[in-house]
């Protein structure tokens, strides 16, 4: 494609977001954590998470579970040995947007419910308060 070997700033090596869903197989195994690619490959087996929680991530965006196991300051330095390139500027938005986009849809598909309940709600109080103020007067 004539995409190979893209640099950045320093020589930092870009890798698109094509190369890196393909490194998802047996022999090999590349994640995304914060636009960063690493190969967890040789560290599968001595991950203390466990060799599958990382192949699950394999050739996509691990940042949010890394984030969420709210890994240490050891396994940041690990990591940053593991360090093979980052991820091409332009493919940045790829992987972020698709779940922010998920998560607008999701809230405006419910957002009519979520107002329209409580209003539901209110208007049979009010009924009901009504007839009971009416009954009692
Ligand atoms: C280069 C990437 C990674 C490195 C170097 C790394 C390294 C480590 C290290 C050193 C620990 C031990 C606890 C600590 O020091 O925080 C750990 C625990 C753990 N990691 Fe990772 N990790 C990586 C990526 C991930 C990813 C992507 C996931 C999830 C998909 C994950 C899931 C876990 C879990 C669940 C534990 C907890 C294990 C336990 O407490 O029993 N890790 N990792």
């Amino acid at each position: 494609m004539g995409e190979k070997e893209q640099k950045g700033p320093g020589g930092v090596r870009y890798y698109r977001l094509s190369e890196i869903e393909g490194q998802n197989t047996f022999k090999s195994t590349w994640i995304i954590i914060h636009n960063k690619i690493y190969d967890v490959t040789r560290f599968l087996e001595e991950h203390p998470g466990g060799e599958e929680v990382l192949k699950e991530q394999g050739g996509g965006n691990a940042t949010e579970s890394f984030e969420d196991i709210g890994h240490s300051t050891d396994a940041r330095e690990l990591a940053s040995s593991m360090v093979i390139g980052e991820l091409h500027p332009d493919d940045r938005d790829k992987i972020a947007k698709p779940v922010e986009t998920l998560v607008t849809t999701v809230k405006q598909e419910t957002s009519w419910t979520n107002w329209l309940i409580p209003a539901v709600v209110a208007a049979i109080v009010t009924l009901i308060y009504r007839t009971y103020i009416a009954e009692s007067n």
